[in-house]
Formats: structure tokens, sequence, C-alpha cells
């Protein structure tokens, strides 16, 4: 038995699930008619109902005794205090540092990585994206042959990839783009080339977007795009005019040939997949301005504060991790689907996969030792409505029941389709919840005109099982800063989570075997010249 599970909170916990086995989500809301809102919040533009997770208020007790017991304040406390909450990297984990600015611009706390203060640097890096914005959009800077940027190429992956991805679709969907951006992740060759026969060398910008400048799949497609460029007209001399690198890896960007002064850092203290609010967000800005991406940065910052500050029960990534323990641990759900009802959000899942999963994806605790007890969900999920007509029919009848997190901003303009979108995203919740029983769909066929051994035997089919949990997010409007706030929510969900299993929530060292062995691999395939299935076979078996 670990600490955790030996904890007089974790047997509470356990003793209170077998108590209230028998409850039905539907009978609670017919008990209580103010549930929907006693059990929600809301903070920073979203709304949190959690009022369909299978949970009482005891439940709620419970659980906040576990986050006192697992002194989750005080992890709090040491992540705006720059601590080395990651500790297997000897790291602060401190990316609120990147967005501690108040309303008006001006840095709000003097915070420290570690000792050292980081606001100046911070600050001073914004400000060398707004300059370079400016004269890329100002046409001061331009390609080869003096024609204007019109497209920047995102080379990046993970988290140097998913987080841009994300923002820029959101705000394409609300406005035209300064210049176009473009990403590109895979190795996979396609992925350039799709990206390149759409651009024009003289007038695109690469940005190589790598923390350490060495992961193989982007520097691949860094010097795939390199010769692209050089062969399409550019020389060795243009390289600067259209490369420009955000990395922490000065020496690399410079041995690729990037100049120091296209050079926009970061800093170890930033995790890769809490990079977006960084220069890895350059192509945000360049496609939208620095308005836009400082307006996500001050959401994500308004999220902090709430974070910081919120008494447990109103706090929103506190009640969002709390509740996924709950349903990983106690209630035994071992995945986790998010749904946005919103295209623009259609990166959103892909986002969070890596957030949650890189992050809390982990089976021995801090101090190393295995652990007792499941850790990160498997996070997936889709867009709704395509959603309800490809996967719901398993959430709704399967025999594993999976919590789903509906997110669903609310659009102004309307001809229809989105209070459609709007009734699709409610519905689905009340019906995971509510479910229909055999009685009531036997009135309903009957109703129907069906009778004896055809409406029994079409009964079975017909039932839901309901009492399968759900939390819906309601955001007023999906803007620059409620998208912020929204993915500071989650950070900082995954944080709360990892103190209550206590394990190292920054680190990520479960990507390594395969890296190491995928270079191995590929230098065995660079003899194969003729790669057939049966080769790959013999590779495989052999000791790599
Ligand atoms: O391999 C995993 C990972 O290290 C992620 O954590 C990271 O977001 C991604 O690769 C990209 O890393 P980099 O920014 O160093 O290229």
């Amino acid at each position: 038995m670990s600490a955790l599970t030996e904890s007089p909170a974790w047997g509470e916990l356990q003793q209170h699930r077998h108590e209230i086995d028998g409850l039905k989500l539907r009978d609670l809301f017919k008990q209580d008619a103010g549930r929907a809102n006693k059990l929600s919040v809301s903070a920073c533009g979203l709304t949190f109902d959690y009022s369909r997770q299978r949970v009482t208020q005891r439940t709620l007790e419970l659980l906040t005794n576990l986050a006192c017991g697992r002194k989750v304040e005080q992890g709090i406390a040491a992540m705006f205090a720059g601590k080395t909450i990651n500790p297997t990297e000897d790291r602060a984990a401190l990316h609120v540092a990147l967005r501690n600015f108040s309303d008006q611009g001006a840095i709000d706390w003097p915070l420290q990585a570690q000792g050292e203060p980081v606001m100046a640097a911070v600050t001073e890096t914004l400000e060398r994206m707004s300059r370079f914005c400016q004269s890329v959009h100002a046409g001061k800077w331009r390609g080869y042959s003096e024609r204007q940027i019109t497209d920047v190429v995102n080379i990046g992956i993970g988290g140097s990839d998913l987080g841009p991805r994300l923002v820029c679709q959101v705000l394409q969907a609300q406005s035209q783009p300064l210049v176009r951006a473009h990403f590109v992740s895979n190795v996979d060759p396609l992925a350039l080339d799709r990206v390149l026969a759409g651009v024009r060398p003289e007038s695109t910008l690469f940005i190589v977007t790598s923390k350490t400048f060495t992961t193989a799949e982007t520097m691949a497609n860094a010097w795939a795009a390199r010769a692209w460029l050089l062969q399409a007209g550019g020389d060795e001399a243009s390289i600067q005019q259209h490369f420009v690198a955000v990395s922490t890896n000065a020496a690399a960007t410079q041995d690729f040939g990037i100049p120091s002064q296209n050079l926009f850092g970061f800093w170890d203290w930033v995790g890769g997949r809490y990079s977006l609010w960084s220069s890895v967000g350059l192509s945000i800005a360049l496609a939208f301005g620095m308005d836009q991406f400082r307006a996500l940065l001050a959401g994500a910052h308004a999220m902090d504060r709430h974070f910081q500050e919120a008494p447990f029960l109103e706090n929103l990534p506190v009640l969002m991790g709390l509740i996924g323990v709950w349903n990983v641990n106690f209630l035994n759900m071992t995945t986790q689907a998010v749904i946005p009802y919103s295209e623009a959000l259609n990166q959103l899942p892909a986002y969070l996969q890596q957030l949650e999963m890189e992050s809390n994806g982990k089976s021995v605790d801090r101090e190393g030792a295995a652990i007792d007890y499941a850790t990160s969900p498997v996070v997936w999920g889709g867009v709704g409505t395509n959603a309800q007509h490809a996967f719901f029919q398993q959430l709704h009848q399967g025999t594993q029941a999976q919590p789903v997190d509906f997110i669903l901003p609310l659009v102004k303009a309307d001809d229809g389709r989105q209070r459609q979108l709007v009734a699709n995203c409610l519905a689905q919740a009340e019906a995971l919840m509510r479910g229909k029983n055999a009685d009531e769909v036997r009135a309903e066929l009957l109703s129907r005109g069906m009778t004896g051994t055809q409406l029994e035997s079409a009964i079975p089919h017909r039932v839901f099982p309901g009492n399968r949990p759900s939390s819906c997010l309601f955001m007023e409007e999906l803007t620059p800063a409620t998208l912020g706030a929204l993915l500071a929510l989650y950070e900082h969900k995954v944080y709360v989570q990892g103190m209550i299993w206590n394990i190292c929530s920054f680190d990520q060292w479960g990507v390594e075997l395969g890296k190491q062995l995928a270079s191995q691999v590929q230098a065995q395939l660079d003899s194969t010249p003729h790669m057939k299935p049966a080769d790959l076979l013999a590779i495989l078996r052999k000791d790599t």
C-alpha cells in the first residue's frame, strides 16, 4: 500500500463509493431541484457545470479533505514561488510567469524560478516578438526577392506545435489572418510537401520551433524546408530572411544557420506542453497580431489568479482535478472524453491529450516508488455533433462508462444552426445522465403501436443505462481570453491531479526509449534500400 491509498481520506472515499453505489443521477436531480445551480461555478468567462457527475455534497467534502491531506494548497504556492516542482529535471515549472501581466500590461508579481527573477526576460522577449511582428506586418522584413511575407510555416512537434495550431485555428474562425499560418509536425514527407505546395518560397517565413532543437522529426523537416528554399532560388544568405527559431538551444540554432538576432528564446522552466504562452506562440502573434496573443495571455493569467485565490469548492481547476480523481480512482473509469461543440475547437482533444497524458501518464511516484493506483486516464475525443454520429453509441450503451467533458462556447450570430448545436450538446449530457429504462421504452413503443413479442424483444436494445457522468464547460464567447482561461484551467487541473497522485507532472521520461530505438532502427533501414515487410520483421527480430 502507498501513503496515498493508506491515507484516511482515501479510505473514507472508498467507503463512500460503496455507500453511493445505488444512487442514480436522475434521482439526485429529482430530490434537489437546485442541484444544477449548486454544482456549478463560474470564473474567468467559463461556467463549469459538474451537476451530472456522480458526486454528492459528501463526495465533495471527502475529496477536498483528500486535497488538504495531499497539501494541494502548498503545491499551488510552490508553483507560483518558482520552487523545483519538476524534481527529476531539477527545474521549476513556471509557465504562469509567461502570462503574469495585469490588465494594463504591467508585471503582476515579481516571479522567480528557483530564486532567479524571470520577469525582465519574459517582458523583453514579448517586446522582441512584438517588434518582429510589426516589421513583418509593415513589410519591412521581406523575403529574398523583396517580396512581403504572406505565409508563416511553424515547424515543430508536440508542445511546439499543438498549442499554436489550436489557437490559430480558433482565431482563424473569427478573423482574417495578417499572414497565413501553416503547421508542419509529422516527419511523414506528405506533411511538409502539402504545405509547401501552397506557398511561394519568396514570401514564406519558416519558424523552427523546438525547445531542444534536437527533436528528430522537427530537424528533419527544418532541413527539408531549408533545402526547398535553396532549390527554389534562395541562397545561403537568404536563410536568415526566411528562417527564425524558437528555442532554448542557441548553439544548435546557430549550427543550423539561424543567426542569433533571429532566435526567440525561452527557458528550461517552461515545459514543452506548457510553452504555448512563450515565444512558441510566435506563429499566433504573426498571424493574428500581438494584441490577440496578449489577450490569450491575459485570459490565462485570470485563471492563474483564480487558481491561486479561490477556495477549493469554488476553484475550477481544483474541482475539475478532484472530480477526475474520483472518476479514475473510485469509479474506475479509465478514459476521459473531451467533446467541444465548436468546429473552431476541433484541435482541443489533441492538445489536451498531450497535456494530460504526457504530464500524468506515470506509474512511479515522486520518490520513484511503484504506485498502486491509477493515474492519467486516456484522453480522447472529437467535435460535436460529428462525434454523436461516430462513437457516442459506445458512450451511451457500451459496457464501459466513461466520463465526458462537453465544451460549449456560445456564439452570438445564429441562423438556427448554432441553437441546434447547443441543443445537441445539452441533450447528450442529459441523455448520458438520465438514460431510459425498460418501462419508459415500453411505454414509448406501445404508444407507437408495437405490441407482443415484437415489443418485448425490442426493449433491451433501446434501454439506456444512464448515470453516466459528464461535465459541461460553457463559455459565454470563444475569445482569445476565454480560450486562454480554458487552456490554463486544464493545465492547473493536471497539476492538481499530479499532486494528489504524488507524481512528477512536468517530466516525460516515457518518450525517450522510442526515440533511442528509432535512431538505431533508422541506422539499419539506411542499409535496406527496398523496404519490404519481411525486411522490417527481420530488423525487429534483431537485438537493437
Ligand atoms: O518527445 C516529447 C517532447 O519532448 C514533448 O514533451 C515536446 O513538447 C516535444 O517532444 C517537442 O520537443 P521540442 O520542443 O524540444 O522539439
